[in-house]
């Protein structure tokens, strides 16, 4: 059988992309945000479907629509665009919730610019760019939508160069984070802090949200969320999309921080923490490699 054809990277407004991901861009620009939606805005792999998970269950408990929708039918994938299928647009202006959970991969300055005029709630997780990028490199391996992964050597020269869908980590985690500073209703959560302690990052997320839910429900969402439940969890663990091959490597993979040691050689720690140090000038913005 002929391999599949991955899809090449085109530069759209100075970022990487492919296609599935701008051809609905006028649908996507003029998106009508309402004031109560709640973005979740990430790099990709960085933790969009744990914090997706928690924030559904947080709003909408284990209710009939939580056991038979997969999770991208609950929390729709804004900018995604497959010929055939329903676009994240339409299936967002059909999502019957309130709020509706919307989700977006796109860098800050490409986020239709309703949501900041209706002042909506965002939650931003970023993960640290090690973790990231292998995260990221066993996805592009098992997932035929995305530009093929390469070796490990040459994923990893991408990944610094930022020729990634989605463009470069560093823009996008820094861009996000100067936002925060004139946009307050963004919250910057870290995937390292939700493995140290879950239930102390729900409920600073709760007080973002203001929500309060009792001792039962948080159980309920900490304890429907772990990685193993979500892992078993067929409508969490993407196991229903058939362009992801889970022989490959499973969408739920590790789950884990310092993954990276696992991938990176001396030499490519070294080389990575030189360039990183180059990017990354912000000291306000600091990411744990280790936990
Ligand atoms: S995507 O495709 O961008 O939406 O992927 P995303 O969900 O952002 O990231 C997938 C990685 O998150 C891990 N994951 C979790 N880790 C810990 N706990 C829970 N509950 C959880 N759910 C998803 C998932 O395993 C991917 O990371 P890796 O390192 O590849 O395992």
């Amino acid at each position: 059988m002929d391999a599949p054809i991955r899809p090449e990277l085109v530069d759209f407004h100075g970022i990487s992309m492919t296609k599935i991901f701008t051809e609905n861009w006028e649908n996507i620009q003029n998106f009508q945000a309402r004031p109560d939606d709640i973005l979740i805005a990430t790099y990709a792999k960085a933790g969009t479907t744990w914090v997706s998970q928690i924030l559904d269950l947080l709003y909408f408990g284990q209710t009939e629509r939580h056991k038979t929708l997969p999770i991208y039918e609950r929390v729709p994938f804004l900018e995604l665009h497959i010929p055939s299928y329903m676009s994240g647009t339409e299936q967002a202006d059909n999502l019957p919730t309130s709020p509706r959970l919307i989700k977006t991969h796109l860098p800050y300055q490409l986020v239709p610019k309703s949501f900041w005029e209706q002042n909506c709630r965002v939650v931003y997780v970023a993960r640290n760019a090690k973790d990231n990028m292998v995260s990221y490199y066993h996805f592009n391996r098992m997932n035929q939508g995305q530009p093929a992964a390469g070796d490990w050597n040459s994923f990893f020269q991408k990944f610094m160069e930022g020729k990634m869908v989605f463009g470069p980590w560093y823009n996008h985690v820094n861009g996000w984070w100067k936002k925060k500073q004139t946009y307050p209703k963004i919250h910057y959560m870290f995937y390292e802090d939700m493995i140290e302690d879950t239930g102390r990052e729900i409920d600073k997320l709760c007080s973002f949200l203001g929500l309060s839910p009792s001792a039962e429900e948080k159980r309920m969402v900490v304890g429907g969320t772990q990685f193993d439940n979500m892992k078993k969890n067929e409508m969490a663990n993407y196991s229903t999309i058939p362009m992801m091959d889970f022989k490959i490597s499973p969408f739920m993979r590790k789950g884990k921080v310092g993954d990276w040691k696992n991938h990176f050689t001396v030499a490519q720690n070294e080389e990575f923490d030189e360039d990183y140090k180059q990017k990354m000038k912000d000291p306000t913005l600091q990411f744990r490699t280790t936990i």
